[in-house]
């Protein structure tokens, strides 16, 4: 169970992200539907399979690993699960081991984060203005993501910003976003929406392509291209007025799939190898089925075998339709 993986495209997976669970307790609109269906808890990985699961991509060459949802912090004695993973940064196996989180749980959790060896964190938050906030996430308080934020930087954690652009939303708050970010010197990266999910909602009327806003924040700001350093999918440029970096994720106009190193589990302990694509393997029953991991190593090879070459992702003007029936809830972008 050493082998590395390598997908027939030559690709070599070093990044598992791991969806711990589908629930948040936010409803962002671009995310969710209002009437979320939540998966039934009895389908469930126990965070011990979690944990093993995990196990088994670093034992194949995973050196970063990512927590995502749903929201990771509203998952039962998710810390536990935090730090037995822990163990592997203390052996060297894995280099970082990180999460991306709404923030609202962060004034509980930062510091226990921190204790467990994280280092750096991503944030999602779209917006500065409380009215907006609740608007995009149906209910949420914005004050309480803030204090979050606040929270995990007296921690030690490293905080980067994750913003979706949203067209006649949050596109005119960009400039005043970044600066915010970047005058406590945390990155920004900005995100073009994806069109996953039934959402009821008109993705159309949602997307904004990140180069109408590069173009517009260039009148603004001096942006130089920098090299990228995460291993995730943005592309950076640094800005001379702020000192600051700013990360620019566009699936929809620029397609990085071909250096796409990652691949996704869900909490069901389903592999999707594409976030944009339908394709979906089942790891549980190789997990479930023996105590031993050659079962489990072996369908996890097949599946990288067939990771797509590219994702699937259209926006539909005629149908309103989504590319990928799948909710980012259930894989966590
Ligand atoms: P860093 O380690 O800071 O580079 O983070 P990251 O960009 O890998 O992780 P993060 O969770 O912050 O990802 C931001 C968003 O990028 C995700 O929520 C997705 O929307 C998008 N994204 C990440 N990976 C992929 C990918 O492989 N394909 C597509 N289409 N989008 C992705
Ligand atoms: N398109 C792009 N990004 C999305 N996210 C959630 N849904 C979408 C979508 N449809 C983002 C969140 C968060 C990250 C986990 O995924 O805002 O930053
Ligand atoms: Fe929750 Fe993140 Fe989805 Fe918003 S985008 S509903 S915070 S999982």
């Amino acid at each position: 169970t050493t082998s590395a993986m390598t997908d027939p495209f030559g690709r070599t997976i070093k990044y598992l992200r791991v969806s711990v669970t589908d629930r948040c307790d936010l409803r962002c609109f671009y995310c969710m539907s209002e009437d979320m269906t939540f998966l039934p808890k009895s389908d469930l990985l126990s965070l011990e399979e979690l944990d093993r699961l995990c196990s088994a991509f670093i034992a194949k060459g995973v050196r970063k690993l990512r927590l995502t949802g749903g929201e990771p912090l509203v998952r039962r004695n998710v810390m536990s699960l935090v730090q037995s993973l822990s163990r592997h940064l203390d052996t060297g196996a894995l280099d970082e081991l990180t999460l991306t989180t709404n923030g609202s749980q962060l004034e509980k959790f930062a510091a226990e984060l921190r204790g467990h060896g994280v280092r750096r964190i991503n944030v999602s938050l779209d917006t500065l203005d409380p009215a907006k906030f609740r608007a995009i996430t149906r209910w949420g308080d914005l004050d309480k993501v803030l204090r979050g934020i606040e929270a995990a930087r007296a921690a030690g954690l490293k905080v980067k910003i994750n913003v979706v652009a949203l067209k006649n939303m949050n596109e005119d708050e960009i400039p005043s976003l970044m600066e915010w970010a970047h005058g406590k010197g945390m990155d920004l990266t900005l995100i073009e929406v994806m069109p996953m999910g039934d959402i009821g909602e008109g993705r159309i009327d949602q997307y904004l392509p990140l180069s109408l806003l590069r173009a517009r924040l260039a009148t603004r700001y001096t942006l130089t291209d920098l090299a990228d350093d995460t291993g995730g999918p943005a592309r950076y440029a640094g800005v001379s007025e702020t000192g600051g970096k700013l990360g620019f994720i566009t699936p929809m106009t620029h397609n990085f799939c071909e250096s796409c190193n990652r691949v996704r589990i869900t909490c069901t302990g389903t592999l999707h190898t594409c976030l944009g694509h339908e394709d979906a393997s089942d790891l549980r029953k190789p997990l479930r089925a023996s105590n031993d991991d050659t079962l489990l190593a072996a369908a996890i090879d097949q599946a990288i075998g067939l990771k797509p070459k590219g994702h699937d992702f259209i926006i539909d003007r005629r149908h309103n339709r989504p590319s990928v029936s799948r909710h980012m809830s259930v894989t966590g972008g």
